[in-house]
């Protein structure tokens, strides 16, 4: 059985010595089992976890058993479920039966008698599951991380994709903004439109209108052919506005009245064009403060801002380094026709500890050049550039409290007297009693 395949399983009982008696009969199996002491706990599982089977005594200590099973088959209706009791009085047994149970097994339990329970169960997922149309693997757009921030950037390109409000999306250079807004525009129902990406910084101020809305021929000088322009092209789709805080205030301008107004003026035409585009905005710049500064006009701020989504800098999750660092490897050794390389201990501890300014990108960049530059199975400390080496030196590991180096100074400096107090606690330039002091102190500590 693959690991997919296999079953998540919740015992919930009062008494954990039952629950470790459950626990050591499943351990074999490809089965997860989670634990519950209280109906409270036990539905903080339910609601965040996916579980298949639950175990359920008929005496828990907040609820009584049976209410608790009805709630599961309310709630959870795939959720398939055993009760335990201790002597069951054969009421109980049917009331489990009837309230949907598959059966009630009797404490203390007995391996063989849970095992087929369980295992009689298993079976009838599995045939429920492979009657399920063909499940997409869990969607994470090709964003790849672990660590809390990056969850909970792929819950708010989830909401977003089902709305379609304008997005604004903030965080430092490199950190996966632009990945964000595609996977917005992909998970949306305009996946099937244009996703066009428009680098605010790029278009000069006298192209502006051109650039945003087209033209038409002979509209200015220059203008041989008519020509489409982003909101055109976008209809139906998404912008992505790259760099909007550095937009000049005349593209400001012309984009809040787009905004305002979803139609547009093609230059050198007098018709006027509903457009249909949603805009999802980027910027690594601090735009509340720019709008305090008047750099940035708040009416559009405010109509780019209705979802903020704001991606973390590596820094701030270091445990996404490890996978994408073994993402971007693995990426590029496949390219490059060799075997992934693995980091050593070492090496992977200082990238831990990097700060890593060009957040993934950098990421991105050192593991192609490290493939570029080594040809072993192991990266090592040694193959890492130099600013990433020297973190080390700055780690805190080995590093001792100050009671510790004086307390192996000052022995270092008795040791070198003789013993003799009085010439020690000259050179350690304090006072006689002082030094007496500091000695019982670490006498009497051990
Ligand atoms: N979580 C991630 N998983 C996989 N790849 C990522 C992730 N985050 C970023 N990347 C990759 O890192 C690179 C930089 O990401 P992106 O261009 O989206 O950053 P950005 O925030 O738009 O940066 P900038 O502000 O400099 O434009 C891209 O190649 C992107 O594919
Ligand atoms: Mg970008």
């Amino acid at each position: 059985m693959k690991a997919q395949d296999s079953f998540k399983l919740l015992a919930v009982d009062g008494d954990d010595g039952s629950l470790e008696d459950i626990q050591a009969c499943l351990a074999e199996g490809e089965l997860i089992v989670a634990t519950a002491s209280s109906g409270a706990e036990a539905m903080r599982i339910l609601e965040f976890s996916k579980v298949d089977l639950v175990i359920l005594d008929i005496q828990i200590p907040d609820i009584d058993g049976l209410s608790f099973l009805q709630y599961i088959q309310e709630q959870f209706k795939d959720i398939e479920v055993i009760m335990t009791a201790r002597s069951p009085s054969v009421r109980d047994a049917v009331q489990a039966i009837k309230g949907g149970a598959e059966n009630l097994l009797a404490k203390p339990l007995q391996p063989h008698e849970l095992l087929a329970a369980v295992n009689r169960l298993a079976g009838k997922l599995t045939q429920r599951r492979a009657l399920l149309p063909q499940s997409p693997p869990p969607e994470t757009y090709g964003l790849i991380g672990i660590s809390d921030g990056i969850r909970n950037v792929i819950e708010r390109i989830e909401r977003a994709a089902t709305i379609n409000a304008n997005v604004l999306i903030h965080g430092e250079s490199g950190t996966g903004k632009e990945l964000v807004a595609r996977a917005i525009h992909y998970r949306s129902d305009r996946a099937a439109a244009r996703f066009v990406p428009v680098n605010c910084t790029a278009i000069p101020d006298t192209l502006i209108e051109s650039e945003l809305f087209g033209h038409v021929k002979g509209a200015f000088t220059g203008a041989k052919d008519s020509r489409a322009g982003f909101f055109q092209i976008a209809d139906g789709g998404t912008i992505f506005l790259d760099e909007i805080g550095d937009a000049s205030l005349n593209l400001q301008g012309k984009l809040l009245r787009v905004l305002q107004n979803k139609e547009i003026h093609i230059v050198g035409s007098s018709h006027v064009r509903k457009v249909d585009t949603r805009i999802i905005a980027a910027t690594h710049k601090d735009l509340p403060a720019m709008v305090q500064k008047g750099l940035f006009r708040e009416d559009l701020y405010y109509r780019l801002d209705v979802v903020d989504i704001y991606v973390p800098p590596l820094r701030e999750r270091p445990d996404d380094i490890l996978p994408l660092v073994n993402h971007f490897l693995h990426r590029f050794a496949r390219e490059m026709e060799r075997t992934t390389p693995v980091f050593s201990d070492r090496a992977l501890e200082n990238l831990q500890r990097y700060a890593w300014p060009g957040n993934v990108r950098e990421l991105e960049n050192l593991s192609q050049r490290l493939l570029v530059n080594t040809d072993g199975d192991t990266i090592d400390t040694s193959d890492l550039p130099e600013t990433m080496r020297r973190i080390t030196l700055t780690s805190t590991e080995g590093l001792q409290s100050l009671a510790t180096v004086e307390a192996a100074h000052i022995l270092r400096v008795l040791a070198a007297v003789d013993g003799n107090k009085t010439h020690a606690a000259k050179i350690l330039g304090i006072d006689r009693k002082t030094l007496r002091e500091k000695l019982k102190r670490l006498t009497s500590a051990g």
